[in-house]
This record gives C-alpha cells, structure tokens and sequence, in this order.
C-alpha cells in the first residue's frame, strides 16, 4: 500500500500540519528511540481482523459503534473511568444488536487518544500569548506558559496509560465482564432509574428470557464463546506523527508495515491535504484508517484521498466519518455518498454527528444539542437510505458518567446546568444518559430501514 519509497519516516519530507514546535529537538529523539523499542499495543493480527470486522460493515452486514472521550486525560485515569465508558459502549451496542439484528463492531477512542488538533495555535490568558493545550501527550492544560510547552516526554506517558488501559480493557471484554449474563450489571445505578434506563432493562429482561429459553431447549449458553467475550477495538487520531511512527512496525507475518499504537487510526478534518505528511503516513501503514470530512470537501478531492488511502480498494480499510453538522449534511453528503458508490464503493460510511454541532453557549462553554446529533444521524439515514447505500455506523464523544457537557437529552440539560459537571478535556460529551438514549434512536433508525430493504 501507498508508494514504493514509503517507509514510517517519509512523512517527515511532507508539511505536517498541527504538529507543536518540540523546543528540545535531542529530547524528542531520544524519546521516539526510546518508544521504537517498546512492545506494540496491539498486534497486526487484531488489526487485521478489525479491517474483515469493518469490511462486513461496508457491504451492509454490520454496524459500526465508534465511541469514546474526545480527549483522553492524564488526571482523570483510573479503573472506574475506563469500566464507566465500556459499560455504556456495551449497553449501546446490545440496543442496537437487539433491536436491530445486525452484529456491531464495537471501536473505542479510547487507549492512544490523546492529541487535539486546534483552530488556533495559541491563546490569550490574562493578557499574554501562550500556547493552545493540544492534548496531553503533548502539553498540559492549565493555562500557564510553563504548563504549554510541548514535552516529548509526554508520549512515553501516553503510551503507558494506552498500556494500562487496553490491559484492562482486554480484562473486562475477554475475562468474563462482558459475558451476556452481565447485562443488568452495565446499567449504572443512576442510568438504571431514568427513562432510557428502564428501557435498557426491559431489553436485558428479553436478553435473560432468551438464554433461559435456549438452555430450556438443550443449547448449553456456557458452550458458545462469543455469549461470554466481546472483541473490543482501540481507534485515535493519528496526529502526532513522530509517536506514531515509533510505534509502527514490520509484521513479521506479512512483511508489512502496521501502526501498533492502535487497532484503527484516523485523519482529522485539518489534516487532511492531500500532499501533507498526514495523508503521506497513513498511505502506507497496513491498519484499518478512517477520514474525518467536513462540509468543505468536494466530491474530486474526497475521491482523490480515497485513492491515496485505499488504492488497492481494499473492504474495510476505508472509513469514511462524515461530520458535516445537522444544518449541511443534507447539501453535502449526497454527492459525496454518490461519488463513493461510483468511484470507490468498498468505502464504509459512519456518521460523526458531534464535530459539525459544536457551539459556544452563553456561559463560554463548548457545547452541542442532542436534538441537533440526532437530527444529523437522522439526515445521515435517510440520505443513505434513498441513495440505496448503506449507513455504517456512529462515530461518538461520550463518557460513562453524569457530566452535563451536552445540552438537551430526556433529562433537559439546560445553558445554566453546563457548569454542574464539566469535565471534558476538550469537546463536550454525551453523558451515560444521552448515549444511551441515542442508541435507542439509532436502533430505530436501523430496524426502519431494515424493514423497508425488506
Ligand atoms: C475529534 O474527533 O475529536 C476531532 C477533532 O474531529 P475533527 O477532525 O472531525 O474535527
Ligand atoms: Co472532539
């Protein structure tokens, strides 16, 4: 894949767009030697399997959930987090299989997502200029000269925490956490008292009844191994680039280059020029990637970084994350999906129904209204229903707790609420709540369609 003369470094001949200025260029050297050496945290294998679990996705046999923190924080870290937002992914993707029948491919942004690209590369604060916090494994956030100097160290840092975390993460999803029979356990005690709570419940009821009724009929539950694991991926922006080349490396099986710091890796909407080192670095690694594209794009250039991405046109290794915003999805994606269908059909196309909703609210606070993510996912639907392609899955920023980041949702989060629980690193989350509530709406979504394909 990619041209005969890519290797993990010919990046570095390409203008990188969003890169910090690393002011100890020795440091970052010896911290990406240091990071060529380690173990990879993931294996070609997995990815691998992630590019056929993807692949069944884009030809309509699959439904892709892709969900986690914009950002990932070097101080909230802990076990309950990483549990909290597994719980919620998983209680989403049982709505969804159940309501709808069709098997999904559970991504998480989680393990390795730790760099924010940004509109402006600095900030005022009290009167001086400092640095934009670009996610931690680059600087800190607090707003202070000192905090936002970028420091290589900081990707040794990152890659430990992704260590740890899919550590646990492969804990829960193959160790017995994930087991089917666990379905009541995911519904948090103050999910399971709302609206959308009970609602799960009910579901989980049905789920109980259905492995009863298969032990009544002499099918041994116990016996079938995909009731009691769950393959969990891990997905990040590859936007950091000296990281992700010193985490790729030469599958031995296949003599070819994987980026083993994640299952998936994306392109962001502002790295994407087609002759930058982003698109350059992303061309050759053998990984599932995915494509962030806004409302800018056109139908010629999206199918150009197709071709640099997807050559070979290979089922799975594209994936197309539209985030165009409630108010332009319905002006833009149609051409695009059709341009897809005609020149580049394998692409799978996911909707991010977040990055294109964002505002300011009265109090300064980032937000998005639910009702505006829902109505992007639903535009995102109907678009893909008529032009007869298949709408592959959502791409969302959650958590497994109760912030209010995000406005609206059966709770009615309201302007003056935000600052209760603020808590994200970067972008404004759905909380347990809203994501749980959404999936239910996308669960219904998919069994329309369903139904009206026949
Ligand atoms: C993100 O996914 O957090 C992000 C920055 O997205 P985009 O590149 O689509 O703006
Ligand atoms: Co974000």
């Amino acid at each position: 894949m990619g041209s005969r003369e890519w290797t993990p470094d010919s990046w570095q001949g390409k203008s990188a767009a969003q890169q910090p200025i690393w002011p100890d260029p020795a440091e970052l050297e010896r911290v990406q030697k240091y990071l060529s050496g380690v173990p990879p945290l993931v294996f070609a294998g997995e990815a691998r399997s992630l590019t056929r679990a993807l692949a069944l996705a884009s030809q309509g046999k699959a439904f892709v959930l892709q969900a986690g923190d914009c950002a990932e924080s070097f101080s909230d870290f802990s076990a309950d987090s990483i549990r909290d937002k597994l719980k919620v992914i998983l209680q989403m993707a049982v709505v969804l299989t159940y309501s709808s029948g069709v098997p999904v491919v559970k991504v998480g942004r989680i393990a390795g997502q730790f760099a924010k690209p940004r509109s402006l590369p600095t900030e005022e604060v009290d009167g001086t200029t400092i640095e934009a916090f670009r996610g931690f494994i680059v600087n800190d956030e607090a707003p202070t000269a000192k905090a936002r100097q970028p420091d290589p160290a900081r990707m040794i840092t990152a890659y430990n925490q992704s260590a740890s975390t899919l550590n646990l993460l492969r804990a829960f999803t193959k160790g017995g956490f994930a087991d089917l029979s666990q379905v009541h356990t995911w519904n948090q005690l103050f999910v399971a008292s709302s609206k959308e709570g009970r609602r799960y419940e009910s579901i989980a009821d049905e789920i109980d009844r259905a492995l009863r009724f298969m032990r009544a009929c002499g099918i041994d539950p116990a016996t079938e191994e995909s009731l009691h694991v769950v393959d969990f991926y891990t997905s990040h922006e590859a936007l950091i680039l000296p990281y992700e080349e010193s985490l790729t490396r030469k599958d031995s099986l296949t003599d070819k280059y994987y980026d083993c710091s994640a299952h998936m890796l994306w392109c962001g909407e502002r790295t994407r020029q087609p002759d930058g080192a982003h698109l350059e670095f992303l061309s050759g690694i053998n990984n599932p990637v995915g494509l962030k594209i806004g409302p800018t794009i056109s139908a010629d250039e999206l199918i150009d970084l197709c071709k640099i991405l997807d050559p070979d046109r290979v089922p799975g290794r594209l994936t197309l994350i539209s985030r165009m915003g409630a108010n332009k999805i319905k002006d833009k994606l149609p051409e695009l999906v059709r341009a897809t269908q005609h020149h580049h059909p394998e692409a799978l196309w996911v909707c991010d129904p977040m990055h294109g909703n964002t505002f300011l609210a009265d109090n300064g606070r980032k937000t998005r209204h639910f009702d505006d993510i829902i109505a992007e996912v639903d535009s995102f639907f109907s678009i893909h229903r008529k032009l007869g392609s298949w709408p592959g899955g959502i791409h969302v920023e959650l958590t497994g707790v109760d912030v209010t980041e995000c406005l609206g949702g059966t709770e009615e989060i309201l302007q003056d609420h935000l600052d209760l629980r603020y808590e994200t690193a970067c972008d404004p989350r759905l909380n347990a709540k809203q994501s749980l509530d959404l999936a239910f709406e996308v669960a219904s979504l998919l069994r329309r369609g369903l139904k009206s394909s026949g």
